[in-house]
Protein backbone atom coordinates (compact mmCIF):
# COMPACT_ATOMS: atom_id res chain seq x y z
CA UNK A 1 0.00 0.00 0.00
CA UNK A 2 1.81 3.55 -0.73
CA UNK A 3 1.32 6.31 1.71
CA UNK A 4 -2.04 8.24 1.85
CA UNK A 5 -2.25 11.37 0.82
CA UNK A 6 -5.41 13.88 1.33
CA UNK A 7 -6.16 15.38 -2.11
CA UNK A 8 -7.28 19.36 -1.88
CA UNK A 9 -9.35 20.17 -4.87
CA UNK A 10 -8.92 23.94 -5.38
CA UNK A 11 -10.35 25.47 -8.78
CA UNK A 12 -11.72 28.69 -9.61
CA UNK A 13 -15.14 29.51 -11.34
CA UNK A 14 -16.06 29.67 -14.41
CA UNK A 15 -16.32 33.10 -15.77
CA UNK A 16 -14.79 36.15 -14.46
CA UNK A 17 -12.89 34.52 -11.61
CA UNK A 18 -11.19 32.22 -13.87
CA UNK A 19 -10.64 35.36 -16.21
CA UNK A 20 -8.88 36.97 -13.03
CA UNK A 21 -6.66 33.65 -12.06
CA UNK A 22 -5.66 33.67 -15.79
CA UNK A 23 -4.76 37.24 -16.75
CA UNK A 24 -0.97 37.99 -18.08
CA UNK A 25 -1.46 41.61 -17.21
CA UNK A 26 1.12 42.84 -14.46
CA UNK A 27 -1.81 44.89 -12.68
CA UNK A 28 -5.23 43.69 -12.35
CA UNK A 29 -8.02 44.92 -10.63
CA UNK A 30 -11.44 42.79 -10.07
CA UNK A 31 -14.77 43.22 -8.47
CA UNK A 32 -16.60 46.33 -7.91
CA UNK A 33 -19.63 44.65 -6.30
CA UNK A 34 -20.30 41.77 -3.28
CA UNK A 35 -19.82 38.23 -3.30
CA UNK A 36 -17.82 37.40 -6.38
CA UNK A 37 -15.56 35.56 -4.80
CA UNK A 38 -12.83 38.46 -5.10
CA UNK A 39 -11.29 37.60 -1.52
CA UNK A 40 -11.13 33.97 -2.18
CA UNK A 41 -9.45 34.78 -5.79
CA UNK A 42 -6.74 37.07 -4.26
CA UNK A 43 -5.88 34.27 -1.91
CA UNK A 44 -5.74 31.01 -4.03
CA UNK A 45 -3.82 33.59 -7.11
CA UNK A 46 -0.09 33.14 -5.58
CA UNK A 47 -0.51 29.51 -4.22
CA UNK A 48 0.98 28.82 -8.23
CA UNK A 49 4.07 29.54 -6.20
CA UNK A 50 3.82 28.37 -3.17
CA UNK A 51 6.51 25.78 -3.57
CA UNK A 52 9.30 28.65 -5.11
CA UNK A 53 11.65 29.65 -1.78
CA UNK A 54 12.27 32.80 -3.47
CA UNK A 55 8.37 33.99 -3.78
CA UNK A 56 7.18 36.29 -1.63
CA UNK A 57 3.65 38.14 -1.42
CA UNK A 58 2.08 41.21 0.66
CA UNK A 59 -1.56 41.86 1.61
CA UNK A 60 -2.24 45.46 2.25
CA UNK A 61 -5.50 46.82 3.38
CA UNK A 62 -5.93 49.98 4.07
CA UNK A 63 -7.05 49.67 7.89
CA UNK A 64 -5.47 47.01 10.13
CA UNK A 65 -8.05 46.15 12.18
CA UNK A 66 -10.04 44.96 9.06
CA UNK A 67 -7.56 42.39 8.07
CA UNK A 68 -8.69 40.56 10.99
CA UNK A 69 -12.44 41.09 11.27
CA UNK A 70 -14.44 38.39 11.35
CA UNK A 71 -15.07 36.54 7.80
CA UNK A 72 -12.25 38.95 6.03
CA UNK A 73 -9.46 38.56 4.85
CA UNK A 74 -7.28 36.56 7.63
CA UNK A 75 -9.93 34.60 8.07
CA UNK A 76 -10.40 33.33 4.66
CA UNK A 77 -7.00 32.52 4.67
CA UNK A 78 -6.50 30.46 7.40
CA UNK A 79 -9.31 28.41 5.99
CA UNK A 80 -7.66 28.15 2.92
CA UNK A 81 -4.08 27.84 3.69
CA UNK A 82 -3.91 25.89 6.86
CA UNK A 83 -5.21 22.66 5.37
CA UNK A 84 -2.35 22.76 3.13
CA UNK A 85 0.10 22.55 6.13
CA UNK A 86 1.23 26.26 5.53
CA UNK A 87 2.42 27.67 9.02
CA UNK A 88 0.73 30.78 10.18
CA UNK A 89 2.10 33.38 12.59
CA UNK A 90 -0.96 35.96 14.12
CA UNK A 91 1.65 38.22 16.70
CA UNK A 92 2.28 40.76 15.84
CA UNK A 93 2.79 40.05 12.33
CA UNK A 94 0.25 38.00 10.74
CA UNK A 95 1.87 36.13 8.03
CA UNK A 96 2.07 32.33 6.58
CA UNK A 97 5.57 30.39 5.33
CA UNK A 98 4.63 27.01 2.89
CA UNK A 99 8.26 26.72 2.27
CA UNK A 100 9.84 27.65 5.50
CA UNK A 101 10.36 31.34 4.51
CA UNK A 102 7.94 33.62 5.20
CA UNK A 103 6.12 34.29 1.66
CA UNK A 104 2.31 35.57 2.25
CA UNK A 105 2.28 38.86 4.61
CA UNK A 106 -0.44 40.62 5.31
CA UNK A 107 -0.15 44.54 6.67
CA UNK A 108 -1.80 47.89 6.08
CA UNK A 109 -1.10 50.93 4.10
CA UNK A 110 -2.05 54.17 4.05
CA UNK A 111 -1.03 57.61 3.87
CA UNK A 112 1.33 57.96 6.76
CA UNK A 113 3.34 54.59 6.65
CA UNK A 114 3.64 53.56 2.86
CA UNK A 115 7.32 55.69 3.01
CA UNK A 116 8.43 52.50 5.59
CA UNK A 117 8.03 50.36 2.45
CA UNK A 118 11.28 52.43 0.61
CA UNK A 119 13.56 49.31 0.71
CA UNK A 120 11.12 46.33 0.17
CA UNK A 121 10.92 44.07 -2.54
CA UNK A 122 7.76 42.72 -3.08
CA UNK A 123 6.99 40.32 -5.95
CA UNK A 124 3.02 39.53 -5.44
CA UNK A 125 1.21 42.55 -4.37
CA UNK A 126 -2.08 41.90 -3.41
CA UNK A 127 -5.03 44.67 -2.06
CA UNK A 128 -8.01 44.30 -0.41
CA UNK A 129 -10.23 47.15 -1.78
CA UNK A 130 -8.02 49.46 -3.28
CA UNK A 131 -10.75 52.29 -3.52
CA UNK A 132 -9.80 52.74 0.43
CA UNK A 133 -6.01 52.64 -0.33
CA UNK A 134 -4.35 56.46 -1.39
CA UNK A 135 -3.83 56.65 -4.49
CA UNK A 136 -0.05 58.58 -3.95
CA UNK A 137 0.13 55.28 -1.67
CA UNK A 138 -0.70 53.13 -4.43
CA UNK A 139 1.92 54.98 -7.03
CA UNK A 140 4.41 54.98 -5.02
CA UNK A 141 4.50 51.04 -3.72
CA UNK A 142 4.45 50.08 -7.45
CA UNK A 143 8.29 51.22 -8.00
CA UNK A 144 8.81 48.47 -4.55
CA UNK A 145 7.11 45.57 -7.45
CA UNK A 146 10.13 43.90 -7.87
CA UNK A 147 11.32 40.25 -8.33
CA UNK A 148 14.94 38.84 -8.80
CA UNK A 149 13.32 35.30 -8.31
CA UNK A 150 11.80 34.09 -11.98
CA UNK A 151 8.60 35.33 -10.99
CA UNK A 152 7.64 38.27 -12.83
CA UNK A 153 6.06 41.37 -10.23
CA UNK A 154 2.73 41.63 -10.44
CA UNK A 155 -0.34 43.55 -8.72
CA UNK A 156 -3.79 42.24 -8.32
CA UNK A 157 -6.12 44.30 -6.15
CA UNK A 158 -10.21 43.62 -5.01
CA UNK A 159 -12.30 46.85 -4.86
CA UNK A 160 -15.70 47.96 -4.56
CA UNK A 161 -17.02 50.46 -6.93
CA UNK A 162 -16.26 54.74 -5.50
CA UNK A 163 -16.05 57.67 -7.44
CA UNK A 164 -12.38 58.69 -6.50
CA UNK A 165 -8.86 57.91 -8.30
CA UNK A 166 -9.72 53.90 -9.03
CA UNK A 167 -12.81 54.61 -10.69
CA UNK A 168 -10.14 57.47 -13.21
CA UNK A 169 -7.91 54.58 -13.33
CA UNK A 170 -10.81 51.66 -14.53
CA UNK A 171 -12.90 54.04 -16.54
CA UNK A 172 -12.53 52.42 -20.02
CA UNK A 173 -13.67 49.07 -18.55
CA UNK A 174 -16.80 51.09 -17.53
CA UNK A 175 -19.71 52.41 -18.96
CA UNK A 176 -21.29 55.77 -19.16
CA UNK A 177 -24.33 54.66 -16.67
CA UNK A 178 -21.20 53.10 -14.39
CA UNK A 179 -21.94 49.28 -15.02
CA UNK A 180 -18.87 47.41 -16.04
CA UNK A 181 -18.93 47.24 -20.19
CA UNK A 182 -19.02 43.30 -19.90
CA UNK A 183 -17.29 42.82 -23.43
CA UNK A 184 -14.24 44.74 -22.01
CA UNK A 185 -13.61 42.73 -18.85
CA UNK A 186 -10.14 41.23 -18.82
CA UNK A 187 -9.10 43.41 -21.69
CA UNK A 188 -5.57 44.15 -21.52
CA UNK A 189 -4.64 47.92 -22.23
CA UNK A 190 -0.96 49.54 -21.61
CA UNK A 191 0.09 52.80 -20.01
CA UNK A 192 3.03 54.57 -19.16
CA UNK A 193 2.92 57.67 -15.86
CA UNK A 194 4.59 60.88 -16.98
CA UNK A 195 6.84 62.51 -14.52
CA UNK A 196 3.96 64.92 -14.06
CA UNK A 197 1.97 61.80 -13.07
CA UNK A 198 -0.12 62.01 -15.97
CA UNK A 199 -0.95 58.35 -17.55
CA UNK A 200 -1.27 57.69 -20.82
CA UNK A 201 -2.92 54.53 -22.13
CA UNK A 202 -2.11 52.39 -25.42
CA UNK A 203 -3.43 49.58 -27.08
CA UNK A 204 -0.33 48.27 -27.26
CA UNK A 205 3.10 47.88 -25.68
CA UNK A 206 4.62 49.54 -29.00
CA UNK A 207 2.10 52.25 -29.56
CA UNK A 208 3.66 53.69 -26.28
CA UNK A 209 7.03 52.99 -26.89
CA UNK A 210 7.06 54.61 -29.83
CA UNK A 211 5.72 57.32 -28.52
CA UNK A 212 7.43 57.57 -25.68
CA UNK A 213 10.85 55.79 -26.10
CA UNK A 214 12.45 52.66 -24.37
CA UNK A 215 12.81 54.60 -20.94
CA UNK A 216 9.17 54.29 -20.16
CA UNK A 217 8.26 50.39 -19.89
CA UNK A 218 4.74 50.46 -20.75
CA UNK A 219 2.78 48.24 -17.87
CA UNK A 220 -0.16 46.03 -18.65
CA UNK A 221 -3.58 46.30 -16.80
CA UNK A 222 -6.77 44.86 -16.77
CA UNK A 223 -9.86 45.43 -15.04
CA UNK A 224 -12.40 42.56 -14.37
CA UNK A 225 -15.81 42.30 -12.67
CA UNK A 226 -17.51 40.43 -10.65
CA UNK A 227 -20.41 40.22 -9.02
CA UNK A 228 -22.54 37.74 -6.82
CA UNK A 229 -24.19 36.57 -9.90
CA UNK A 230 -20.85 35.47 -11.03
CA UNK A 231 -20.25 33.14 -7.51
CA UNK A 232 -22.59 30.29 -8.12
CA UNK A 233 -21.12 28.36 -5.23
CA UNK A 234 -22.33 31.57 -2.60
CA UNK A 235 -25.49 31.77 -4.27
CA UNK A 236 -25.85 27.71 -3.31
CA UNK A 237 -24.41 28.11 -0.23
CA UNK A 238 -26.33 31.17 1.39
CA UNK A 239 -29.35 32.26 -1.03
CA UNK A 240 -29.18 34.68 1.61
CA UNK A 241 -26.48 36.62 0.61
CA UNK A 242 -28.33 37.75 -2.14
CA UNK A 243 -31.53 38.73 -0.30
CA UNK A 244 -29.44 40.76 1.96
CA UNK A 245 -27.50 42.65 -0.98
CA UNK A 246 -31.25 42.98 -2.21
CA UNK A 247 -32.75 45.14 0.93
CA UNK A 248 -29.69 47.49 0.91
CA UNK A 249 -30.50 50.82 0.87
CA UNK A 250 -30.99 52.24 -2.97
CA UNK A 251 -26.90 53.76 -3.15
CA UNK A 252 -25.33 50.65 -1.52
CA UNK A 253 -27.43 48.29 -3.50
CA UNK A 254 -26.26 49.78 -6.97
CA UNK A 255 -22.75 49.34 -5.93
CA UNK A 256 -22.67 46.34 -3.93
CA UNK A 257 -25.51 44.06 -5.86
CA UNK A 258 -25.20 46.04 -9.31
CA UNK A 259 -21.09 47.01 -9.57
CA UNK A 260 -22.48 50.72 -10.12
CA UNK A 261 -18.97 52.82 -10.24
CA UNK A 262 -21.16 56.01 -10.02
CA UNK A 263 -23.60 55.35 -7.60
CA UNK A 264 -23.30 58.43 -5.30
CA UNK A 265 -24.29 57.77 -1.21
CA UNK A 266 -28.28 59.61 -1.27
CA UNK A 267 -26.57 62.20 1.32
CA UNK A 268 -29.53 63.40 3.64
CA UNK A 269 -31.63 59.82 3.66
CA UNK A 270 -31.94 59.58 6.67
CA UNK A 271 -31.39 62.98 8.33
CA UNK A 272 -31.16 66.79 6.26
CA UNK A 273 -29.72 70.05 7.80
CA UNK A 274 -33.29 71.15 7.02
CA UNK A 275 -34.92 69.51 9.91
CA UNK A 276 -32.90 71.39 12.49
CA UNK A 277 -34.85 74.12 14.86
CA UNK A 278 -32.76 75.53 17.32
CA UNK A 279 -33.92 76.75 20.94
CA UNK A 280 -32.18 78.87 23.25
CA UNK A 281 -33.75 77.77 26.49
CA UNK A 282 -34.50 73.91 27.44
CA UNK A 283 -38.43 74.52 28.99
CA UNK A 284 -39.78 73.72 31.87
CA UNK A 285 -40.73 70.25 32.32
CA UNK A 286 -37.92 68.44 30.44
CA UNK A 287 -37.47 65.24 32.20
CA UNK A 288 -35.24 61.71 30.96
CA UNK A 289 -31.70 62.83 30.66
CA UNK A 290 -29.62 60.49 28.85
CA UNK A 291 -25.64 61.26 28.00
CA UNK A 292 -24.96 58.00 25.50
CA UNK A 293 -21.19 57.38 25.07
CA UNK A 294 -19.85 55.80 22.00
CA UNK A 295 -15.84 55.35 23.17
CA UNK A 296 -12.80 54.86 21.55
CA UNK A 297 -8.94 54.90 23.02
CA UNK A 298 -6.69 55.51 20.42
CA UNK A 299 -4.99 58.81 19.26
CA UNK A 300 -4.25 59.42 15.73
CA UNK A 301 -0.45 57.45 14.99
CA UNK A 302 1.06 56.29 11.46
CA UNK A 303 -0.36 53.20 12.00
CA UNK A 304 -3.95 54.37 12.74
CA UNK A 305 -3.89 58.20 11.33
CA UNK A 306 -8.03 58.51 11.78
CA UNK A 307 -8.87 56.26 14.72
CA UNK A 308 -12.52 56.36 15.90
CA UNK A 309 -13.55 59.48 18.38
CA UNK A 310 -14.94 59.03 21.56
CA UNK A 311 -18.48 60.44 21.29
CA UNK A 312 -20.88 61.62 24.77
CA UNK A 313 -24.63 62.76 23.61
CA UNK A 314 -26.99 64.64 25.94
CA UNK A 315 -30.16 64.19 25.16
CA UNK A 316 -33.85 64.70 26.64
CA UNK A 317 -37.32 65.05 25.90
CA UNK A 318 -40.08 67.40 27.03
CA UNK A 319 -43.70 66.51 28.58
CA UNK A 320 -44.91 66.35 24.71
CA UNK A 321 -42.37 64.05 23.63
CA UNK A 322 -40.66 66.58 21.75
CA UNK A 323 -36.92 65.60 21.62
CA UNK A 324 -33.57 68.14 22.76
CA UNK A 325 -30.15 67.40 21.60
CA UNK A 326 -28.25 69.07 24.61
CA UNK A 327 -24.29 69.17 24.05
CA UNK A 328 -22.31 66.65 22.42
CA UNK A 329 -18.34 65.92 24.22
CA UNK A 330 -16.15 64.31 21.28
CA UNK A 331 -12.47 63.65 21.04
CA UNK A 332 -9.79 61.33 20.75
CA UNK A 333 -7.41 60.14 23.69
CA UNK A 334 -6.15 57.01 25.25
CA UNK A 335 -8.04 55.06 27.42
CA UNK A 336 -7.02 57.10 30.51
CA UNK A 337 -8.13 60.40 29.48
CA UNK A 338 -10.85 58.75 27.96
CA UNK A 339 -12.12 57.64 31.32
CA UNK A 340 -11.55 60.95 32.97
CA UNK A 341 -13.20 62.64 30.31
CA UNK A 342 -16.53 60.81 30.69
CA UNK A 343 -15.75 61.18 35.05
CA UNK A 344 -16.05 64.47 34.52
CA UNK A 345 -18.80 65.45 31.99
CA UNK A 346 -20.68 63.14 34.10
CA UNK A 347 -20.24 65.23 37.02
CA UNK A 348 -20.58 68.56 35.06
CA UNK A 349 -24.12 66.91 33.84
CA UNK A 350 -25.22 66.37 37.19
CA UNK A 351 -24.02 69.62 38.36
CA UNK A 352 -26.33 71.66 35.45
CA UNK A 353 -28.89 69.05 34.46
CA UNK A 354 -29.73 67.44 37.45
CA UNK A 355 -30.03 63.89 37.25
CA UNK A 356 -28.85 62.43 34.20
CA UNK A 357 -28.36 58.56 32.96
CA UNK A 358 -24.93 57.92 31.60
CA UNK A 359 -25.37 54.64 28.93
CA UNK A 360 -22.20 53.00 27.76
CA UNK A 361 -22.19 51.74 24.56
CA UNK A 362 -20.58 48.11 24.70
CA UNK A 363 -18.63 46.39 22.32
CA UNK A 364 -19.73 42.84 21.36
CA UNK A 365 -17.89 39.98 23.40
CA UNK A 366 -16.74 39.41 26.63
CA UNK A 367 -13.71 41.87 26.45
CA UNK A 368 -16.69 45.08 25.72
CA UNK A 369 -18.43 43.80 28.66
CA UNK A 370 -15.63 43.50 30.99
CA UNK A 371 -14.16 47.25 30.36
CA UNK A 372 -17.71 48.73 30.51
CA UNK A 373 -17.75 46.86 34.41
CA UNK A 374 -14.71 48.68 35.48
CA UNK A 375 -16.04 51.91 33.82
CA UNK A 376 -19.26 51.68 35.86
CA UNK A 377 -17.22 51.13 39.06
CA UNK A 378 -15.35 54.44 38.23
CA UNK A 379 -18.72 55.70 37.67
CA UNK A 380 -19.97 55.42 41.45
CA UNK A 381 -22.36 57.67 42.61
CA UNK A 382 -23.64 58.43 39.01
CA UNK A 383 -26.58 56.22 37.54
CA UNK A 384 -24.93 53.98 34.54
CA UNK A 385 -26.39 51.69 32.27
CA UNK A 386 -24.72 49.71 29.50
CA UNK A 387 -26.36 49.20 26.29
CA UNK A 388 -24.94 46.04 23.84
CA UNK A 389 -25.50 46.88 19.81
CA UNK A 390 -25.66 43.70 18.15
CA UNK A 391 -27.55 45.15 14.64
CA UNK A 392 -26.83 47.29 11.74
CA UNK A 393 -25.99 50.86 12.83
CA UNK A 394 -28.89 52.06 10.23
CA UNK A 395 -31.34 49.44 12.02
CA UNK A 396 -30.48 51.76 15.45
CA UNK A 397 -30.48 55.08 13.64
CA UNK A 398 -34.01 54.49 12.01
CA UNK A 399 -36.32 55.13 14.93
CA UNK A 400 -34.82 58.63 15.15
CA UNK A 401 -34.51 59.58 11.40
CA UNK A 402 -38.42 58.42 11.55
CA UNK A 403 -39.31 61.49 14.29
CA UNK A 404 -36.54 64.31 13.10
CA UNK A 405 -38.28 64.11 9.47
CA UNK A 406 -41.29 64.51 11.60
CA UNK A 407 -39.07 67.96 12.63
CA UNK A 408 -39.81 66.12 16.62
CA UNK A 409 -36.65 67.58 17.90
CA UNK A 410 -34.86 70.44 18.70
CA UNK A 411 -31.26 71.45 18.93
CA UNK A 412 -29.99 73.47 22.18
CA UNK A 413 -27.86 76.61 21.16
CA UNK A 414 -26.26 78.51 24.04
CA UNK A 415 -23.33 80.41 22.69
CA UNK A 416 -20.62 80.00 19.65
CA UNK A 417 -17.87 78.34 21.85
CA UNK A 418 -20.44 75.85 23.61
CA UNK A 419 -22.18 75.28 20.24
CA UNK A 420 -19.07 73.96 18.19
CA UNK A 421 -20.21 70.20 18.58
CA UNK A 422 -23.27 71.05 16.25
CA UNK A 423 -22.21 70.98 12.70
CA UNK A 424 -20.04 68.43 12.48
CA UNK A 425 -22.77 66.68 14.46
CA UNK A 426 -25.86 67.78 11.44
CA UNK A 427 -22.78 66.52 8.95
CA UNK A 428 -21.75 63.29 9.95
CA UNK A 429 -25.65 62.53 10.21
CA UNK A 430 -26.25 64.18 6.78
CA UNK A 431 -23.41 62.28 4.79
CA UNK A 432 -24.75 58.77 7.06
CA UNK A 433 -26.02 56.51 4.72
CA UNK A 434 -25.82 53.01 6.70
CA UNK A 435 -22.41 51.82 4.54
CA UNK A 436 -19.90 51.54 7.69
CA UNK A 437 -17.36 53.80 5.83
CA UNK A 438 -16.39 56.91 7.21
CA UNK A 439 -17.33 57.82 10.91
CA UNK A 440 -20.16 57.28 12.46
CA UNK A 441 -19.84 57.69 16.47
CA UNK A 442 -22.29 60.91 16.67
CA UNK A 443 -24.38 58.79 14.17
CA UNK A 444 -24.52 55.91 16.80
CA UNK A 445 -25.22 58.48 20.17
CA UNK A 446 -27.79 59.85 18.64
CA UNK A 447 -29.80 56.61 17.87
CA UNK A 448 -29.02 55.16 21.46
CA UNK A 449 -30.08 58.22 23.18
CA UNK A 450 -33.28 58.20 21.70
CA UNK A 451 -33.89 54.62 21.57
CA UNK A 452 -32.91 54.90 25.69
CA UNK A 453 -35.34 57.81 26.52
CA UNK A 454 -38.29 56.18 24.18
CA UNK A 455 -38.12 52.78 24.81
CA UNK A 456 -36.06 50.01 22.71
CA UNK A 457 -38.59 47.81 20.81
CA UNK A 458 -36.05 46.11 19.20
CA UNK A 459 -36.28 42.46 21.07
CA UNK A 460 -32.77 41.40 19.92
CA UNK A 461 -31.15 44.24 21.22
CA UNK A 462 -29.75 43.66 24.96
CA UNK A 463 -30.24 46.26 27.11
CA UNK A 464 -28.58 45.70 31.00
N1 LIG B 1 -13.70 29.06 -6.55
C1 LIG B 1 -14.24 28.93 -5.34
N2 LIG B 1 -14.25 27.74 -4.70
C2 LIG B 1 -14.83 27.60 -3.48
N3 LIG B 1 -15.41 28.59 -2.81
C3 LIG B 1 -15.43 29.80 -3.38
C4 LIG B 1 -14.83 30.04 -4.67
N4 LIG B 1 -15.01 31.35 -4.97
C5 LIG B 1 -15.66 31.91 -3.92
N5 LIG B 1 -15.93 30.98 -2.98
C6 LIG B 1 -16.63 31.19 -1.72
O1 LIG B 1 -17.65 32.18 -1.89
C7 LIG B 1 -17.79 32.97 -0.72
C8 LIG B 1 -17.68 34.45 -1.07
O2 LIG B 1 -16.44 34.68 -1.70
P1 LIG B 1 -15.50 35.90 -1.30
O3 LIG B 1 -15.52 36.13 0.15
O4 LIG B 1 -14.21 35.66 -1.96
O5 LIG B 1 -16.29 37.06 -2.04
P2 LIG B 1 -15.96 38.61 -2.05
O6 LIG B 1 -16.19 39.08 -3.45
O7 LIG B 1 -14.64 38.85 -1.45
O8 LIG B 1 -17.11 39.13 -1.09
P3 LIG B 1 -17.19 40.53 -0.30
O9 LIG B 1 -17.59 41.53 -1.32
O10 LIG B 1 -18.28 40.25 0.71
O11 LIG B 1 -15.86 40.78 0.30
C9 LIG B 1 -16.68 32.53 0.23
O12 LIG B 1 -17.24 31.67 1.19
C10 LIG B 1 -15.71 31.80 -0.68
O13 LIG B 1 -15.00 30.82 0.02
MG1 LIG C 1 -14.06 40.00 0.20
Amino acid sequence: MGVSRQTINISAQAGQQELFLATPADIAIYGGAAGGGKTWAVLVDPLRYHFNKDFNCVYFRANRNDITKPGGLWDQAKRLYLPLKAKKRDNPYLDFSFTGAITHTFTHLNELNYEDYSGAEIIGMYYEELQLISETAFWFMLSRNRSVSGVRPYIRATANPRKNWLYELIKWWIGEDGYPIKERSGVIRYFVRLKNNEIIWGDTREELINKFGKDYQPKSFTFIYSTVEDNKILLEKSPEYKSNLMALDDYNRERLLKGNWLATAAAGTYFKREYVEYVNYLPDGVKDFVRVWDRAATKPSPENPDPDYTAGLLMCRDARNVIYICNMVRFRDLPLGVEDKIKKTAEDDKRIYGQVKTILLEDPGQAGKMEAQYLIRQLAGHWVDTVRAVKDKLTYFRPFSTQAQARNFRVLRKNRQDDEWIDPWINELEQFVGDDEGHDDQVDVTAHAFLSITGYNEPRIMVI
